[in-house]
């Protein structure tokens, strides 16, 4: 078990968020709510059960926090100015980077003013990491926002144990090759000792780019999945990079799930959507890559063909608002709220609307509510990294009810394949997913949930996080 002592953190956890974010009430208090995404989702509850720190940006600019406890776990809050949540956050990381890094679904803009501030505030959260890490410490560097702490760790703390992981998918070279600054990041990864990637292909395009860009001679056999990581020296330090792919905490959704009051909660979710026969459910941070305009346009073209009944499928989408000042994300929100309305204009009747739409965050009860009261989830993502919501889903239906409709290109599809795979670009295929699963064979269902839930369950939050420390080697002081 780790500790933190006088003399810092043993274990740190170093991410652009913390695990809480700090809101500004229109009466001028403030308080602390939990932060969005798949980050917080599966980094969480692991920490909280090996009392780590957590060094992080409160989610609003100009927040001068103090270092604080919450619930067993340290918190270490990065200040970021207005300018630099601009610059750094909406911009390089979610204006460069994150279009980047998706297969360029949306073009990414390339702005020296935006590098210059992620060059600062990655020396800012390296420079907090340094002052709080005790002697000899690991150090967990956490996604696209941070690439360049390793490195900038490492200078500061050559003592330190450092991994990184990267959340999103590692894209094809071609595409990487497009940043100007293509080169500094890959010297940034290379200063921890451990990489890591939802995918054997992200670590694969990782060490070819090693190779290339910085001159290194990097190992060439195939890289698995938890084992065969690549190995590149640098210097005197061996860098391995491998795959991890990420879980959640499924033990804890399969129990939420059997709770009585939860299941109480998903009757009434039905029972309010009108007892229809069947419910799809979409539950996304507003993203331009979860494909919810996709299922979307493949419902509005089921009803259109005649093969839903509007009087008997509701379809409920669950969208936590997201990055909402960056320009693809309000334009995005626009024609997803467009497309909504025109389902429901063309196909409701009064007081059925057949989309019900929240622009909303749930909290987990409730999130696992709808999972238990869907009848087909649906996650379409034309590219995601790994995909958490597929997996809390599948860990909910513990009754072996449901169908999962699920995009190929989510890294969950490598792991999921019982479920109904599909590719988001081809609409036929798509409609075609929905209705098999909207008519699945009750036994058959049964049979591929099953299946999904062996996977589900045997490969959680916990594992991933055990195989990756275990690879870096601090497995035993954590
Ligand atoms: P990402 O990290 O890109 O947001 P993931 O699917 O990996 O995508 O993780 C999203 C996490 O956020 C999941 O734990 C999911 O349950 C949660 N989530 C997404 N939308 C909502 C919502 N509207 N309400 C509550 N939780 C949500
Ligand atoms: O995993 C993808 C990710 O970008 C995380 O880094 C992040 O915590 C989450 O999605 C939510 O995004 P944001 O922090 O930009 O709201």
């Amino acid at each position: 078990m780790s500790s933190i002592g006088e003399n810092g953190a043993d274990f740190l956890v170093v991410a652009n968020r913390l695990p809480v974010d700090l809101e500004r009430l229109p009466d001028g208090t403030q308080r602390w709510k939990h932060s969005p995404g798949g980050l917080v989702t599966a980094l969480e509850p692991f920490l909280r059960t090996h009392s780590g720190a957590w060094v992080g940006w409160p989610g609003i600019a100009d927040a001068e926090v103090d270092a604080f406890q919450e619930d067993g776990l340290q918190l270490h809050p990065v200040t970021l100015s207005a300018t630099e949540v601009a610059d750094y956050y909406e911009g390089f990381s979610n204006g460069t980077l994150w279009p980047l890094y998706h297969d360029v679904v949306a073009p990414p803009a390339f702005h020296r003013t935006w590098w210059n501030a992620y060059v600062r505030v990655n020396q800012r959260f390296a420079d907090v990491t340094a002052k709080v890490a005790a002697q000899g410490a690991t150090v967990w560097v956490q996604d696209y926002q941070l690439q360049l702490v390793p490195a900038m760790l490492r200078e500061l703390r050559p003592d330190l144990r450092i991994g990184f992981f990267l959340h999103i998918p590692f894209p094809p070279v071609e595409l990487f090759m497009q940043l100007p600054w293509r080169t500094e990041i890959i010297r940034g990864l290379l200063g921890a000792d451990l990489v890591g990637f939802h995918r054997p292909g992200g670590a694969q395009n990782f060490l070819w780019l090693a190779r290339r860009l910085v001159g290194l001679e990097p190992s060439r056999g195939a890289v698995g999945v938890r084992t065969r990581p690549g190995v590149v020296q640098v210097g005197d330090r061996t860098v391995r990079v491998g795959a991890f792919p990420i879980s959640i905490d499924s033990a804890g959704l399969d129990a939420l799930a059997r709770d009585k009051e939860v299941q109480k909660h998903a009757k009434q979710i039905r029972a309010d959507l009108g007892n229809p026969k069947k419910i799809l459910l979409g539950v996304d941070r507003l993203d331009y890559t979860k494909g919810i305009d996709v299922r979307l346009r493949a419902l509005h073209e089921l009803l259109a063909d005649g093969r839903v009944d509007p009087s008997e499928v509701t379809m409920v989408q669950l969208a936590t608002p997201s990055r909402e000042r960056v320009e693809h994300y309000r334009q995005m929100r626009g024609e997803i709220e467009q497309a909504v309305g025109r389902i429901n204009g063309e196909f409701s009747t009064v007081g059925h609307p057949v989309v019900h739409y929240l622009h909303q965050s749930v909290n987990r009860r409730e999130l696992t509510a709808f999972m238990t009261a869907a009848d087909v989830m649906v996650v379409t993502p034309v590219r995601d990294g790994m995909n958490l919501v597929c997996k809390e889903y599948v860990a909910t239906r513990y009754d072996l009810g449901g169908a999962l409709v699920l995009s190929e290109f989510a890294g969950a599809a490598a792991e999921l394949t019982s479920a109904f795979l599909v590719n988001p670009h081809d609409l036929d295929g798509v409609k075609n997913a929905l209705e098999a699963a909207l008519t699945l064979d009750p036994a058959e269902g049964r049979r591929r949930m099953r299946a999904l839930r062996r996977q589900v369950l045997t490969h959680d939050v916990d594992r991933w996080a055990r195989s990756f420390l275990d690879a870096l080697g601090t497995q035993s002081t954590i």
